[in-house]
């Protein structure tokens, strides 16, 4: 299937303002928590990405009243009516997004049986699910193998302590929207404790949840018997921000990111100014820039607060730019530099390994996992053909592309589609120039 292209003509300085609406890693996660109680719930600044859509379309086959207004990002969600999807249905929504996952918790507090699909891996690692199944478990749901997924069962779910082996993101919001509704308490130490993790606490805590974030990373629920509907403006996405900065930087602009937060970038911001680049931190956002001469640097990336995953792609195609050598260690996913062959193609000198490369010892150690990367740069980037192989590499090549000597083609921009929402006319209000744009 035609996954639509882009081409992008480089050299255009990026100059201008965007508007960041809702996180794409918190919108789909409060909306489950809807399905938690009978009440209405009211979510704003919700960015219609695809997540989005997709959870949208199930929670409609499930029978809940979902309405959303594209114009000013309000969505309300009415479970009262909710009826639960057959496993094939499950693992339909689930071939389309991860979070369908996440939908264990309420469903067996509504109907004591809930389906989690065969996980899947993606073009970033394996991505298992083994916390989330040991955690239920652990809560009390029986774990049945059925054909294609897992089929828990369980009368009411009970308190438990769980301790898991890594700070996971998924797995904390598991456990955090199936503990709310549990008989008694649920401790997890060395949870996640993502600012997307902190909006969907402060969500349940609007609900009614009784909630505890305690020290070193250890949240405790206590169960209660019943939620009640929420309203709620769920955090801009700083993964967005930290892109478009990149972009700013590269094309040697200036972007205004409206909504972008200086608590959720900290580390991101450290970085940035290191490398060279400006931030101004105003009341309507951040004003990004270069301030001055491209360095290089060292990045670990690590659970939060330390620099994330997610920015660490669109952050490499700064440090191409840099002179200098760079290293990124990735120690949250295993196999995160697949994208960097295509900015090679670009001009880009990157080389990757298997070693824990600037400090830090990680999971991955001699484990044969290419987790580290050198950048040489600088390195004058030129255009090429690219295939874009999931959402935070696509927008990681329209920055190289911005930046590169000649007319750049993206194949694949639906990846892009499925994190920024309206990414192409974004790019076309900052001056870039998009000779040809076909979704
Ligand atoms: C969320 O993924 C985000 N996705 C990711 O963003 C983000 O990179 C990641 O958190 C880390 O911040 C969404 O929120 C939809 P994890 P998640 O569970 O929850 C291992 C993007 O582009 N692990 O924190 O799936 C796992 O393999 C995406 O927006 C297990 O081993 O991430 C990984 O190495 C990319 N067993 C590490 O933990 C498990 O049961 C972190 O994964 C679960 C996870």
């Amino acid at each position: 299937m035609d996954q639509g292209h882009m081409k992008i003509k480089g050299g255009r300085k990026l100059k201008g303002e965007i508007t960041l609406r809702g996180a794409k890693n918190a919108v789909p996660k409060i909306m489950v928590a809807a399905l938690l109680t009978d009440e209405n719930c009211v979510m704003q600044n919700v960015s219609h990405v695809v997540d989005t859509r997709i959870m949208s379309e199930m929670f409609t086959e499930m029978n809940c009243k979902v309405s959303y207004s594209f114009t000013d990002g309000a969505m309300e969600i009415c479970a009262k009516d909710l009826k639960p999807l057959s496993l094939e249905k499950v693992q339909n929504y689930s071939g389309l997004s991860r979070i369908p996952t996440l939908t264990a918790g309420p469903m067996l507090a509504r109907f004591g049986k809930a389906f989690l699909p065969r996980p899947g891996g993606c073009a970033i690692g394996q991505r298992p699910i083994d916390f989330h199944i040991m955690a239920l478990e652990k809560m009390g749901a029986g774990l049945h193998d059925v054909e294609d997924g897992l089929e828990f069962t369980c009368t009411k779910l009970h308190g438990a302590k769980i301790c898991l082996d890594y700070p996971s993101v998924g797995a904390t919001e598991q456990i955090l929207l199936s503990a709310v509704l549990a008989d008694g308490v649920t401790e997890i130490s060395n949870c996640a404790i993502e600012p997307e993790i902190t909006d969907l606490i402060l969500v349940l805590q609007k609900m009614g949840a009784n909630i505890y974030v305690d020290v070193d990373r250890v949240i405790r629920i206590v169960g209660v018997e019943k939620l009640h509907g929420f309203e709620h403006s769920v955090i801009p996405d700083r993964i967005e921000a930290a892109s478009w900065a990149c972009a700013a930087m590269v094309t040697d602009g200036e972007i205004l990111v409206r909504n972008a937060r200086q608590i959720d970038m900290l580390t991101f911001l450290n970085k940035y100014r290191e490398v060279g680049g400006a931030f101004h931190i105003t009341t309507e956002g951040i004003l990004f820039s270069r301030g001055g001469k491209f360095g290089s640097t060292i990045v670990e990336t690590d659970v939060h607060p330390g620099f994330m995953t997610d920015w660490q792609q669109p952050f490499v195609t700064v440090l191409t730019q840099a002179e200098g050598i760079s290293i990124v260690h990735e120690t949250v996913y295993e196999d995160r530099f697949g994208y960097v062959k295509s900015l090679n193609k670009m001009g880009a000198k990157i080389q990757v390994f298997k070693d824990c490369l600037g400090g830090k010892k990680c999971r991955f150690e001699q484990r044969n996992h290419m987790h580290s990367a050198v950048i040489s740069g600088c390195t004058p980037l030129h255009a090429a053909e690219i295939e874009i192989p999931d959402l935070r590499a696509g927008f990681t090549y329209a920055i190289a592309a911005l930046a590169a000597e000649g007319e750049s083609t993206l194949n694949g921009i639906m990846y892009i589609d499925r994190g920024y929402e309206n990414f192409y006319e974004k790019l076309m209000s900052l001056g870039a120039d998009v000779t040809e744009y076909v979704k």
